[in-house]
């Protein structure tokens, strides 16, 4: 039988965590017949939660699922582990001021940097829990694993660029390729469809300005907003699906004629400072990622990519202040 898998989840008592614990015992997360064995990482207060979760996964019978253990210590949950999934963070609460926030998220994510010296030699990082691109800074910048394992989470916004393109298109998301997130994973982020193909075929020049400009970006960089309008509650079963795709993708590659949208650590491509966690068009195969070179950038897509940019590097800015970096 194939070795096991070790893949870690942080904050595997939240709501992400319920709903991406299921997928990745189903077997979704690395690929067919691949036995994974879940290491969950809460804190104290939340390990018994954590625990009632790990009851409930025994009790679906998930043949790949080769064990589950449950602690309350990074160093212990990130020993060994292939996969990590950073999900646990400190979301702002009312008052909290953005120095405040990166503040108690370096607390976080500074440990867990320094704790994934321990994991396997080929681990793979992705970093859901928010501020994602920064705390993914801070991570990689306080562990000795190299720079292109942390990955921060762009694959929700590029999955929710993919259905506007689908609902208006009269398509089903497979039909759509070669959409963008550049950036940050925030409201400045920048979805770009200057490539984008539908059923192979480019839409770049018949895109309506208006739809895009007023409707289209605005939508996918507030989509999150307009869950907890609706739902009551931030997204998690769209963002565990997302955390699928993204190290699916990572381990499994792109397919033919087509890239994903990822935020990995920039080598200063497009003229993203180098060593800023950003998202680009990025394809993967033999499980690296690497940028999608050579597009062409207008000015409407350069004054985007350089707000979101400007933000990411304030962020960094900050962190570095603070002496998280
Ligand atoms: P949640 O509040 O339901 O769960 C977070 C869990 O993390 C809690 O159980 C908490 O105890 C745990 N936690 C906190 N500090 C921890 C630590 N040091 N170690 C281990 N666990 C810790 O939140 P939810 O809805 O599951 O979201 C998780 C994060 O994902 C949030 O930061 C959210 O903003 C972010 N997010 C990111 C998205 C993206 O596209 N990148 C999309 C949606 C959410």
């Amino acid at each position: 039988a194939p070795t096991p898998v070790n893949v870690t989840v942080t904050g595997a008592a939240g709501q992400i965590g319920y709903a991406l614990l299921f997928r990745i015992a189903a077997g979704d997360l690395l690929g067919e017949g691949v036995p994974v064995r879940l290491k969950l990482l809460e804190i104290p207060d939340a390990v018994k939660a954590a625990e009632g979760t790990a009851l409930e996964l025994n009790d679906s019978a998930f043949e790949l699922l080769d064990g589950i253990d449950v602690y309350d210590d990074a160093n212990q949950a990130f020993d060994g582990t292939n996969v990590a999934l950073l999900v646990g963070a400190r979301p702002r609460t009312k008052g909290m001021e953005r120095a405040d926030l990166l503040e108690a998220n370096g607390g976080i994510f500074k440990p867990q940097g320094q704790a994934l010296n321990g994991a396997a030699d080929d681990v793979k990082v992705l970093v859901v829990g928010n501020p994602a691109n920064t705390n993914a800074l801070i991570a990689r910048s306080n562990s000795d694993v190299p720079a292109d394992r942390f990955t921060a989470m762009t694959r929700l916004d590029h999955n929710r660029a993919l259905g506007q393109l689908a609902t208006r298109y009269g398509v089903r998301v497979g039909a759509v390729s070669k959409v963008t997130i550049w950036g940050n994973h925030s409201a400045s982020q920048y979805p770009d469809v200057t490539y984008t193909e539908i059923d192979g075929k480019p839409i770049g020049d018949e895109v309506d300005r208006s739809w895009l400009t007023d409707e289209f970006i605005p939508r996918v960089a507030k989509r999150g907003a307009e869950i907890i309008e609706v739902r009551g509650a931030s997204s998690a079963a769209s963002a565990a699906a997302a955390a699928i795709d993204h190290v699916h993708t990572w381990v499994n590659g792109t397919r033919e004629n087509d890239w994903t949208s990822a935020a990995i650590v920039s080598d200063g491509s497009y003229g993203v400072p180098e060593g800023l966690v950003s998202s680009f068009p990025v394809t993967a195969s033999n499980g690296e990622f690497e940028i999608v070179q050579g597009l062409e950038i207008s000015d409407f897509s350069r004054e985007r990519i350089d707000a979101s940019v400007n933000e990411l590097a304030e962020e960094r800015d900050a962190v570095q202040k603070l002496g998280l970096v």
